[in-house]
């Protein structure tokens, strides 16, 4: 590893930007800006531990903790009325947090309690006697093609696009398995294992270019980096609060691009997606114009409120920092592996990376064991460890845990 890449991602305050942009805190001129120290702080689990296992679970921020409280003291002072008020807000205020992040509008995002639950929704509204493929990838997660080997009984056909390295899937295996009876190509946008980033506009275009619709499971890059959901021409996104949205269980985020979801009439549905309702009329069901024609039932509301203090990180720091911040600290944890005699596995370079490694290591879920007795906090996959940085990680934290991966394998 460099000294100057070490000073870079030490140095942190540097690297922030200008007074004047949304990093800062307090309204006068005490106005100061954040550094990257200060977010830590808000994260009580480093008082006694290395996180590094932010792509399963994001780390909870003080913030956050105390939106849910906010949920609970409404709901202790006011029961059902808080329904009527602010948790109906908080509803609305969440969609369009989303929908910002995105590059979307509010009418766009529709709020599910899981990205399962999203896929369900949106994978019941085609028909698919003309179009009965869908291609996914045969590294991405398991859950984007139970919804459709499913349907299996029903004539869905799932395609899967093979990945040579198992870490990422080149364009032209996509080109070659999409076709005139596509409906829909369902891959993600990173890779959960490999943290290999796919091109998402590279993609829709492929899709497009036959007839077929793109939809991309987000999860595990929503919040590391920039994406606009219109310039990449994509037309259906999964993403949630669990991981880099900072916003824990029960809460996932759907787009549904307009011209192709009016169309779409979901299977899977509840009294959230009706056009009027509260309208309460048990004979029709006529959709919602807007992207809650694939909600379902009551949403669980404290996950809203943590949904949204933890989006409200992303916003402050922006995508682009995050993004930044997740290169210098990825480089380093690899610079860190090779610098222990272990062996990274990457698709190209660190740049095409979102803040997942994977390590090959004998007995994974040993290490993890071993290493959660030093308080060092890191996950496994199929022969790998996987470890995953955030902003609010140091050089630090990523030494400790590869000094204890080295210690393990030995
Ligand atoms: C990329 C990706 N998609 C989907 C899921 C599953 O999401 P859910 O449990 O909300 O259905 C995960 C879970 O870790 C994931 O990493």
């Amino acid at each position: 590893m460099s000294v100057r890449h070490r000073a870079t991602a030490r140095e942190s305050p540097a690297k922030l930007p200008p007074a004047g942009t949304p990093n800062q805190v307090g309204a006068d001129s005490t106005q100061r800006l954040k550094s990257w120290a200060d977010y830590r702080s808000e994260f009580p689990v480093f008082e006694d531990a290395t996180y590094l296992n932010s792509c399963s679970l994001g780390a909870l921020g003080t913030p956050v903790r105390r939106a849910i409280e906010r949920c609970l003291d409404l709901w202790s002072s006011m029961g059902a009325s808080a329904w009527y008020g602010p948790w109906w807000d908080e509803l609305g205020a969440l969609r369009r947090s989303v929908a910002r992040l995105l590059g979307a509008g509010e009418e766009d995002v529709a709020l599910c309690p899981s990205i399962t639950a999203a896929l369900s929704a949106v994978g019941s509204a085609f028909d698919y006697r003309l179009r009965p493929r869908v291609v996914i990838a045969d590294i991405d997660f398991p859950t984007v093609s139970y919804q459709w080997l499913a349907k299996q009984s029903r004539g869905v056909e799932v395609v899967f696009v093979h990945s040579p390295d198992g870490l990422t899937v080149p364009l032209e295996a996509f080109e070659q398995a999409i076709d005139e009876r596509t409906q829909l190509v369902a891959t993600s946008h990173v890779y959960f294992q490999s943290g290999a980033i796919q091109d998402m506009a590279a993609l829709a275009q492929l899709a497009h270019a036959r007839g077929a619709l793109l939809l991309v499971d987000a999860y595990q890059s929503v919040g590391q980096m920039p994406l606009d959901v219109r310039a990449d021409g994509v037309d259906f996104l999964v993403t949630g609060g669990l991981k880099w949205l900072l916003g824990g269980p029960g809460i996932a985020y759907l787009y549904a691009r307009r011209e192709v979801r009016t169309a779409l009439r979901p299977e899977i549905v509840g009294w959230f997606a009706h056009r009027d309702q509260f309208a309460f009329d048990i004979t029709h069901l006529e959709y919602a114009d807007d992207a809650r024609r694939f909600e379902g039932g009551t949403p669980a509301i404290a996950a809203v409120f943590a949904g949204r203090a933890g989006l409200e990180y992303v916003h402050e720091i922006t995508p682009a920092r995050l993004r930044g911040r997740q290169v210098e600290l990825t480089s380093a944890l690899v610079e860190a592996l090779r610098g222990a005699g272990l062996s990274p596995r990457l698709a190209g370079t660190v740049q095409g990376h979102a803040g997942i490694i994977t390590v090959p290591v004998p007995d994974p879920s040993a290490a993890v064991q071993a290493l959660a007795r030093e308080r060092i906090i890191i996950d496994s996959r199929p022969g790998v460890v996987r470890l995953s940085p955030y902003f609010y990680n140091t050089v630090e934290d990523i030494d400790r845990a590869v000094a204890a991966l080295r210690r393990y394998v030995r």
